[in-house]
């Protein structure tokens, strides 16, 4: 719903701070001359889930990595193949007696002293996955990382449950998340604007653009299940109960291996996002994920 414009202004603020200001207000094709309307974008249930998610998903990530450090190594199939990880961070020691630090994917091995392998807590190097400012709780503590980490799976798919239901009887999934054909065919032309910084203005800008609607779509529709399902899959009772589990991934080692590629798929997604956020306008963004108020510019940009 359009609620109210402002006019162009041709006298708009040049010079360096006033395009700063801008950028930050509106993003990188932005002209601060340009009219402007607001537009109501977010509704209630999307914002409050969305923030909710931030924060269960930060958790969640963290004290995931604290339960992989337990045994910071990723195997395919069955059973745990210690002498053929697909993934392993483990620390050496050197003639000096001091720790470095080795992460080996499939057989690539990198120096990752300091960050994964072996790191310092409290001043000391140990022998850790992921360093300490990584995990929750900061130190070595399994038990306490799964408490969290249980914890917040729930809320994690009581959130995603509240806000699939409320997007499929708003309108919301149809409207703004299903992805369109030309989506996919129009994916080339989308990437080009995108790596030219063209965002779209005019109509165009009131719904969500084909990247958009595919990745979003994909984090929540399938990476989201995908690691709810893979986390089942690790719990041995639910394997005892539920033995299609273990068999539809290839085993629990296969199971915990996705598990944890989702769970960097949403870091990935996380940081693309915020990449996204910023150079399409960090406050006109962000301002609209807390009011659901969002300001368009008219003029001046594509407008498909
Ligand atoms: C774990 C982290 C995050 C995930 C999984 C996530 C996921 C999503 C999803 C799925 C949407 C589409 C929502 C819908 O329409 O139903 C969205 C939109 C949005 N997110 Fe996030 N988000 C995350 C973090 C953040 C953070 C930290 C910010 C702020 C800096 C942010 C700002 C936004 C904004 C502004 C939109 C609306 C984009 C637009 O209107 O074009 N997100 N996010």
């Amino acid at each position: 719903m359009t609620i109210a414009s402002e006019p162009a202004n041709d006298h708009a603020p040049r010079g360096p701070w006033a395009w700063i200001a801008n950028f930050l207000k509106y993003g990188a094709n932005s002209d601060s001359g340009d009219p402007k309307v607001w537009f109501f974008r977010h509704p209630l249930f999307v914002r409050i889930t969305h923030w909710t998610n931030v924060i269960v998903l930060t958790v969640m990530l963290m004290s995931g990595l604290q339960i992989f450090n337990a045994h910071s190594a990723l195997y395919w199939g069955y059973q745990s193949d210690f002498d053929h990880p697909l993934l392993s961070m483990v620390a050496m020691q050197n003639n000096d007696g001091s720790l470095k630090g080795i992460t080996q994917i499939g057989s690539w091995h990198f120096d990752t002293t300091g960050w994964l392998g072996a790191s310092q807590v409290n001043g000391q190097w140990v022998v850790r996955g992921f360093p300490s400012w990584a995990t929750i709780p900061g130190t070595q503590w399994l038990a306490l990382g799964r408490l969290w980490h249980f914890f917040f799976a729930w809320l994690f798919v009581a959130n995603g449950v509240i806000f699939a239901s409320l997007a499929f009887y708003s309108g919301h999934f149809r409207r703004d998340l299903k992805p369109k054909t030309s989506d996919i065919t129009g994916l080339p032309t989308e990437i080009a604007h995108h790596a030219r910084l063209q965002f779209p203005k005019g109509e165009a800008a009131k719904s969500y653009n084909g990247i958009q609607r595919l990745t979003y779509f994909t984090v929540i529709f399938i990476i989201g299940p995908l690691i709810v399902l893979t986390g089942l899959t690790m719990s041995p009772t639910l394997d005892t109960a539920f033995p299609f589990l273990p068999w539809l991934f290839g085993g629990r080692q296969s199971a915990r291996t996705i598990h944890f590629l989702c769970a960097f798929s949403f870091l990935l997604f996380f940081f693309v996002h915020i990449v996204m956020v910023v150079l399409s306008g960090t406050w006109n963004n962000i301002r609209s994920m807390i009011t659901g108020n969002y300001e368009i510019e008219q003029t001046g940009g594509r407008d498909a």
